[in-house]
């Protein structure tokens, strides 16, 4: 048997060898396409340059597309997968319907990788390299992705539904949806503040403009202007898809001026503002950190981007061909 295996590896490679197994994070590591795909790193980093060049929202777009592919059965790309006939994919879960874009670029840079080393780099690897490009790219720290993850073969509409955060949440139900991936709070205080750029669309945050400020804080007194802003993009009433950047500072810059925001109630979303309501006295410490020390919410940023990174699907799976489906 173990003749067998020998002969295997050496004929199929051992990209084919780890489809087999199930995954574990600990077999992710930082030079498994070094052999197999070693422009892989540098073909996701140009056709992001060109996207952020184009759009800067692409880098939003993007981080928030490998979050949403993590926090459900881990990093596996099963946010990618397109609805079929035998497949529910992710894509209608509430968090993400009319909301989630990106998949065509996702598509345009798969395209470029199985043409430069087919059936080689997964999909959920593709997303993580380009997230840290994302981040990169307007302004914010590298960190080194460990790769390595295999696609999945399933999908989940209902854990999508169940696992993402939402903004109407508590402090203490978002603090255990990332307790439960492995994610400490401080974990969660520094990846919140990736809404240092892109935007929310009005529907997320309607109930913080013209709700009851009890539940967060008031926005600043100094921020009337803001708010009556707010209040023209987003009326009482329709218009649930009119946008508005979650850090007005410096909306296409990742910087942490968004903690700043929130410390003067200026957050835009309720789930953020709550980071330094009452009850958190913790997390209100930590966006406090954050603002007075840039350095150290970058170093920690990209530490929790590499945990969340990290979290795999332990069913294993491929290296799918097409990132919207499973091979067939
Ligand atoms: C407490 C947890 C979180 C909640 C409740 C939350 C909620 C939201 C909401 C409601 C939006 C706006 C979506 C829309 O209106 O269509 C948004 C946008 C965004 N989120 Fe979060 N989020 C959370 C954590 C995170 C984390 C951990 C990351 C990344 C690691 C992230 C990255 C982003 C980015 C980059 C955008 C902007 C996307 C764009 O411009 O298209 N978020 N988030």
């Amino acid at each position: 048997m173990a003749a067998l295996l020998l002969f295997l590896a050496c004929v199929v490679g051992t990209q084919y060898f780890t489809i087999l197994e199930a995954q574990d994070p600990s077999q992710l590591s930082l030079d498994y396409y070094s052999k197999s795909c070693p422009a892989a790193e540098h073909i996701v980093r140009q056709e992001m340059e060109c996207a952020v060049r184009q759009n800067p929202r692409n880098a939003a777009i993007i981080l928030r597309l490998h979050f949403h592919d993590c926090f459900v059965q881990g990093c596996d790309g099963s946010v990618l997968l397109d609805d079929t006939a035998t497949l529910i994919g992710e894509k209608q879960a509430d968090q993400n319907a009319n909301s989630l874009k990106g998949f065509d670029l996702i598509d345009k840079i798969k395209v470029k990788l199985e043409a430069e080393c087919p059936k080689v780099v997964s999909c959920a690897d593709l997303l993580a390299i380009a997230a840290r490009d994302a981040v990169i790219l307007v302004g914010g720290p590298y960190w080194d992705v460990p790769v390595g993850r295999l696609d999945s073969k399933t999908a989940s509409l209902e854990k999508a539904n169940i696992d993402i955060p939402t903004p109407k949440q508590g402090l203490f139900t978002l603090i255990s949806k990332f307790l439960v991936k492995g994610l400490s709070i401080t974990d969660m205080v520094a990846l919140v503040g990736s809404h240092t750029i892109g935007v929310s669309r009005c529907v997320n945050f309607r109930e913080r403009i013209y709700g009851n400020f009890q539940l967060t804080s008031k926005f600043a007194p100094a921020s009337e202007i803001y708010l009556t802003k707010l209040k023209e993009t987003c009326p009482m009433e329709g218009r649930d898809d009119n946008i508005s950047p979650m850090d007005y500072i410096t909306p296409i810059v990742f910087d942490n001026a968004f903690f700043g925001s929130l410390l003067r109630g200026d957050g835009l979303l309720n789930s953020d503002q709550k980071l330094t309501s009452l009850i958190g006295f913790q997390t209100t410490n930590l966006v406090i950190k954050y603002w007075a020390d840039p350095i150290a919410f970058f170093k920690q940023f990209s530490d929790s981007m590499v945990k969340m990174g990290n979290i795999t699907n332990p069913e294993g799976g491929e290296v799918r061909k097409n990132c919207r489906f499973v091979n067939t």
